[in-house]
């Protein structure tokens, strides 16, 4: 009789283990699941929400051979590059770039230094990319372009001053698009992925 109570009572004991260690692993499960759903929204997040820009390495840029030293540069500060092509520029679009420059003395002279021989465009995606690629580029000016920036480190006076990129958010919506007409930003979105 002792024995068989004995018998019942380390059943209960084992079956309440069971239980508990169930209710355990159980609960593990959901924290799990739900951290990883935490985790997939964040990086979400963090995809939907990076700025874009537009640079264009100019033709002089590319008959200088720096396009591989302007984009290292652009990677070694970590930002993405989504878009990349190589390509003449026609006059339309090179006047419809600089349709609000159309009044100035330069414009033709613009346009035909634009269009006088390949050139690079790039997309660049990251966290205030437009701000950030801007002060990369440095000043229009040769003369201004403080030493460390793109300019400030390869353009002489004149035209030629190496490379473009947008100046506000405005401006690289309407140059990607003018550029990349094929961009398709929703399908683009969940293709970006941001370098580690
Ligand atoms: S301005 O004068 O304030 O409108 O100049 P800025 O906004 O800095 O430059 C607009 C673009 O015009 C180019 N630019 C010139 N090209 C040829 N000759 C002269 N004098 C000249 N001045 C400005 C300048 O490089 C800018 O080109 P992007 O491609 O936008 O950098």
């Amino acid at each position: 009789m002792v024995n068989k109570l004995f018998l019942i009572d380390g059943v209960r004991k084992f079956l309440l283990y069971l239980i508990a260690r169930m209710l355990i692993s159980f609960f593990t499960l959901i924290v799990g699941l739900l951290r990883h759903q935490y985790n997939k929204g964040i990086k979400k997040k963090g995809v939907y929400q990076m700025e874009r820009t537009l640079v264009i390495i100019k033709p002089d840029g590319v008959r200088r051979h720096l396009i591989g030293r302007i984009i290292q540069r652009f990677e070694e500060k970590g930002l993405a590059i989504t878009e990349m092509k190589f390509a003449t520029m026609t006059k339309e679009l090179a006047q419809e770039h600089y349709h609000h420059l159309s009044g100035r003395s330069f414009f033709d002279e613009l346009i035909d230094y634009m269009t006088s021989g390949p050139v690079v465009y790039l997309v660049l995606a990251g966290e205030d990319v437009i701000d950030i690629v801007r002060k990369m580029v440095g000043a229009t000016k040769a003369v201004d372009a403080v030493p460390g920036t793109i300019r400030g480190d390869y353009a002489l006076p004149g035209t030629e001053n190496i490379i473009h990129a947008s100046d506000s958010r405005d401006a690289a919506t309407n140059e990607i698009n003018r550029f990349f007409p094929l961009f398709d930003t929703k399908k683009q979105k969940s293709e970006i992925v941001h370098p580690e």
